[in-house]
Formats: structure tokens, sequence, C-alpha cells
């Protein structure tokens, strides 16, 4: 989609980091924003910082989690804006511990977040963008953890895989209706994942945080200073942007991060090439 002023856009996760970021980088260039969050108080200070920004920012309460909320949250904004043409469904929290202290509640958390919550917005929005016919883009935030393993058994990991493989369906299927799809699979941001906790729903009760002296706690501590040192906001932004001016299926933000992508597909291929003599020899 290359022209962008004048469209309207609709960011879950819009309160915080990366969502806040691309609410700003859609204002700056001429869309009328619809905020989407679970975090009210943060939600009308993120649509504040904006006012004055773009021609129109706005701001919705929504729970990804929640398909209702979802369908609410959409209705406002064809009620503010008549049409929506950008959709980022990018809301998304880590949590869980290693494999023997995650709790279903851990799972359900993350999965209905990160999971269900880009499913929930694709159900509410395709048929709209599909509609009104003046073409769209869907931007799903996935993760490196999407692309590799390396950070360990978790939901969120697994979360992030079925992320990009949900867009890389989608974005077969929608090309021909000229509806672009794209997957964003950063490295370390400088945001406040890792306080995700602080909105947790209490219907997936207390979460579980590692003992700060075992070794999962002293990998949150590393991760916490990884994010902290980690790439503006900003910049991840400004890569969806032009992704979705030039219709890229894929935006990585941290070619640095590249060799575990590369180790994992070269091991998939040795995988295959085994198979291919016939699976069996040592
Ligand atoms: P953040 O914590 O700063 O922002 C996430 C936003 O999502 C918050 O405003 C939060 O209130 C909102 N949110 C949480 N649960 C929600 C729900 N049920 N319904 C609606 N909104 C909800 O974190 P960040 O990093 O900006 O996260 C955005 C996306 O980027 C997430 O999908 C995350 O997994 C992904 N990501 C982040 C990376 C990082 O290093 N920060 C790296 C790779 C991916």
């Amino acid at each position: 989609m290359r022209e962008l002023s004048d469209k309207a856009a609709f960011v879950t996760g819009g309160a915080s980091g990366i969502g806040l970021a691309l609410g700003r980088a859609f204002a700056e260039a001429g869309m009328r924003v619809m905020l989407a969050d679970i975090e009210a108080d943060s939600l009308a200070a993120a649509v504040a910082s904006l006012q004055g920004v773009g021609p129109e920012v706005r701001g919705a309460t929504c729970d990804v989690a929640d398909p209702a909320s979802v369908d609410r949250a959409a209705e406002a904004s064809y009620q503010a804006f008549g049409r929506v043409h950008v959709v980022c469904n990018n809301a998304g929290v880590a949590g869980g511990t290693g494999i023997d202290n995650i709790s279903l509640d851990d799972w359900r958390w993350v999965l209905d977040v990160n999971l269900m919550g880009v499913l929930h917005g694709i159900r509410t929005f395709l048929p709209h963008i599909r509609a009104h016919g003046e073409g769209g883009h869907i931007v799903n935030t996935a993760s490196l953890a999407g692309m590799t393993s390396g950070l360990g058994f978790s939901p969120y990991s697994a979360s992030k895989f079925a992320v990009v493989s949900m867009s890389e369906g989608l974005a077969m299927e929608v090309a021909p209706l000229g509806i672009g799809v794209t997957v964003v699979c950063p490295g370390w941001v400088r945001t406040r994942i890792s306080e995700s906790g602080r909105n947790r729903p209490d219907r997936y009760g207390p979460a579980t945080a590692p003992d700060p002296a075992s070794p999962r706690g002293a990998l949150a501590a590393q991760i916490a200073a990884l994010l902290r040192s980690g790439l503006d906001p900003a910049d991840v932004a400004r890569r969806v942007l032009t992704a979705i001016r030039e219709g890229e299926l894929y935006v990585f933000t941290h070619p640095e991060m590249r060799g575990a992508v590369d180790a994992r597909f070269a091991a998939i291929q040795a995988a295959f090439d085994k198979a291919a003599r016939g699976g069996c020899e040592a």
C-alpha cells in the first residue's frame, strides 16, 4: 500500500513500546490512528502524547484475548474513521519460566494474547477491509523467537512461531485481494515487555516468577538487561512503514542475530539431505 496519508490504522498494544511507536509513525505519515490497549491509564497517556502529531488519534480499551472486545474496538474505529486500512495485531505478553514451572494459566494467558489476539484482529477486520475494497495491510508482530527456538521451551516462542506461520498463510490468501501482510520479527527492543504481568487479567491467576537465585531467575535478569539496551521502538516502526509501502512479508530488525536462524535452517536442511540419502546411515 504505497499511499498512507488520509487512510486509517488500528494498532493493538498501542499504549506502549512498539505499538505506541507504530501509532506515532502512522500519525506522522498523515494517517488517522486508533490505539487499542487493555491498560486504560497508559492508553489515555499514549493518545494524549500523540495529539497534534497526525490528523486524528483516538484510543479504545480492548482486550485482544476477547473477540467481542476486539469487535467493539473495531466498531469504535469505523464510527470514528469510516474505514480502516492498516491493522497491527501487535499486543503481546511474555511470561512463563522453565518447563517444570509453567502453569497452564501461563500457557493460556500467553497464547490467548499473542496468538488468539492476532487471530481475533484478523477475523474482525479482514471482512471490513475486503468489503471496502480500497486495499489494506495487516501487520502481525511476532518475534525472532518465532524463527528460532534458542530462547528455550516457552509459550512465548510457541505463540510467535504460530504467528509467523499464520502470517505466511494469510499473505498467500489475501494477496489476490490487494491486501498485504507483514510479520514483524524483532530481537531485543527497549519496551516494557519484561513487565508484562502488569496487566495480566485476574482470570489467569497469579504469574509464576522464577526464583531470582535460580538459573532461570538469572536468565530473566539477563533478558531484562538486553531489553534495556535494545533497539528504539521507533526504528521498528520505521521498518514496518517501509514494509507496508513496499509490500514486504518479513521485517527483521536485528541482522546481527541472524546466526541463530541460519543454524536452525542448516539443521533442517541437513535432516532433509539425510532423508534424501535414505535417512538411515549414521
Ligand atoms: P510493551 O509491554 O511495551 O507493550 C505491549 C502492550 O500490549 C502494552 O501496552 C500492553 O498493555 C498491551 N497488552 C497486553 N495485553 C493485552 C491485551 N490482552 N489486550 C490488549 N493489549 C494488551 O511491549 P512491546 O515489546 O512493545 O510488545 C509489543 C509486541 O512486540 C509484542 O507482541 C511482543 O511480543 C513483541 N516483541 C517485543 C520484543 C521486545 O524485545 N520488546 C521483541 C520481539 C517481539
